[in-house]
């Protein structure tokens, strides 16, 4: 099964939770969820792979049973294959690895296939889409990075619309393309026009007083490409 097969209709705003209150997780997930957030986008981040840390599948497994949500993981860490299983446990629903740390990530995509999970593949912005095209076949969803991993609230990249131009011409019609970072009210429709249907958004979300109105907002600037 597809994601787009599923209830989850494009336009898709998915949160980033690496920008959300971790004091009131639970809270955070409620306000979401009012706001008509169907996707919530996990950002597990190592310190190796990015010079960053984040959290890990106990946190994100700590409130599985608290949201129906769909739960896209996206692994920002230097070893996935070593770690996926306690993320295919933590009930995450789409588990998306980077093709810069498994530059052979076939397997991988088919263990989390197997699993009965959405198996993605993401791309930093300098990586070419030559580098993930062997794979687009085992992909569900591909993540085109438009921001150097690691940190939210960095400056979309224009640039790598053209991959995502790119990408839309090459993968199956069920696979979903998605986009990461500077997701924000002046840089959506570029990327939706480009042919992304899932949008990745924390400070266009977090920072702004009432999340309904920003998902919202954001979504009718997605459809309105
Ligand atoms: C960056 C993360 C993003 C990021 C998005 O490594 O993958 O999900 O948190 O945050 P904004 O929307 O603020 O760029
Ligand atoms: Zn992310």
């Amino acid at each position: 099964m597809t994601i787009s097969a599923s209830v989850h209709r494009p336009p898709i705003i998915a949160p980033s939770m690496l920008k959300c209150d971790f004091g009131n997780l639970i809270g955070e997930i409620g306000r979401l969820e009012t706001a008509g957030s169907t996707w919530l986008h996990w950002d597990v981040m190592d310190g190796h792979f990015v010079p960053n840390l984040s959290y890990g599948a106990m946190v994100i497994q700590s409130v599985r049973t608290r949201t129906k949500a769909f739960f896209d993981a996206h692994l920002m860490i230097g070893d996935p294959a070593k770690y996926l299983d306690d993320y295919i446990n933590a009930g995450c629903d789409a588990i998306t690895v980077h093709i810069e740390a498994v530059p052979d990530p076939g397997p991988l995509l088919k263990r989390i296939r197997a699993a009965g999970r959405q198996a993605g593949l993401a791309l930093n912005p300098v990586t070419p889409v030559s580098r993930i095209e062997p794979f687009l076949e085992e992909c569900d969803l591909v993540l085109v990075m438009s921001v150097e991993p690691g940190f939210g609230g960095q400056k979309f990249m224009p640039q790598v619309l053209e991959k995502v131009q790119s990408l839309k011409t090459k993968i199956s019609p069920g696979t979903l393309l998605s986009i990461d970072g500077g997701i924000a009210s002046p840089t959506i429709a570029s990327a939706a026009k480009a042919g992304c249907q899932v949008f990745v958004a924390g400070s266009a979300v977090f920072d702004e007083p009432e999340y309904r109105d920003a998902i919202e907002n954001l979504q009718r600037l997605a459809a309105s490409r």
